[in-house]
């Protein structure tokens, strides 16, 4: 027996350390995910300090501040930015908006459920750190990628991350993906002690998505304003980026999730 969707799928991106590639990688595989036909929603759950409409080169009308004080409603609130592809941006610095409050992440959670069967995928950019914004957003997904780099200082919150998931949330499966690789032998021989400690102490499976090189074009994508699979689309970097989705797409989802945003779009398949 295998589950998979009819509807809406969530998958949030987290990492629990700043900078180590999140916004460029839900960006691009975004964009990658519209171009092949998938109506698209990207979320940018940095809900403070919005940075994706500056990376995707828009400007948005609405942030997700006007949706939560009532001002215009959420599906109004969404910016397209290409066929099939969305965003809902979030305010940067915004006075008076410093940090989402337990009744706006509430809120924020039943505005999200209303898309039910609007988009075939929402991807959630989160913010870095461990807090409930970040934690109690990305376990409501479908599929958990945590993104990492081979350093300690970033596995080591990768691992704080998951384990909260795990063990606050009861989240057991975690794809992960590891950025900014100098020596892929080296990181991989890394990540790989890194994942027998993970499934061993938290009781969860890990499975490695990729690992991606240190791409320093990533940098001139954004400060071109455009994707790097649209200004590269026969790169290396950007064929690994498609392999993610396709193995996205083809990899069913187990039923043990905790908590869940469209709880209702998971049905029973018989393998
Ligand atoms: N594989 C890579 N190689 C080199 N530079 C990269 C790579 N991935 C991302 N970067 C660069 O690292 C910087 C941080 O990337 P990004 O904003 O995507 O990280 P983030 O995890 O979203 O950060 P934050 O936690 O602050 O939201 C950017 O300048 C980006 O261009
Ligand atoms: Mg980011």
């Amino acid at each position: 027996m295998s589950y998979g969707y009819s509807g809406t799928k969530v998958v949030s991106f987290s990492s629990g350390k700043g900078g180590v590639g999140k916004t460029s990688l839900v960006a691009n595989l975004g964009s990658l995910w519209a171009s092949r036909g998938k109506k698209t929603l990207i979320i940018d759950a940095d809900w403070t300090l919005g940075k994706l409409g500056i990376a995707m080169g828009v400007r948005p009308q609405w942030t997700v501040e006007k949706v939560l004080s009532g001002q215009i409603a959420l599906m109004d609130a969404l910016e397209k930015v290409s066929e099939n592809l969305y965003l809902l941006a979030s305010p940067s610095g915004l006075l008076g908006f410093e940090e989402l409050d337990e009744t706006c992440r509430n809120q924020l959670y039943f505005e999200i459920e209303n898309l039910h069967d609007q988009f075939d995928l929402i991807l959630l950019d989160h913010s870095s750190g461990l807090h409930s914004s970040v934690t109690a957003f990305a376990a409501a997904a479908h599929q958990h990628v945590v993104v990492t780099t081979s350093e300690p200082t970033s596995y080591t919150d990768a691992y704080a991350i998951m384990k909260i998931l795990s063990q606050k949330y009861s989240v057991r499966e975690f794809w992960l993906i590891v950025t900014m690789s100098h020596n892929s032998l080296e990181t991989d021989k890394i990540m790989g002690r890194f994942m027998d400690v993970a499934r061993s102490q938290l009781d969860v499976r890990v499975k490695l998505l990729d690992i991606f090189p240190w791409e320093p074009r990533l940098s001139e994508a954004i400060r071109k304003q455009k994707a790097f699979t649209s200004l590269f689309p026969k790169d290396a970097f950007t064929g690994k980026l498609t392999d993610i989705c396709r193995k996205m797409d083809d990899s069913p989802l187990s039923k043990n999730h905790g908590l869940r945003f469209f709880y209702g779009s998971m049905t029973e398949k018989t393998a």
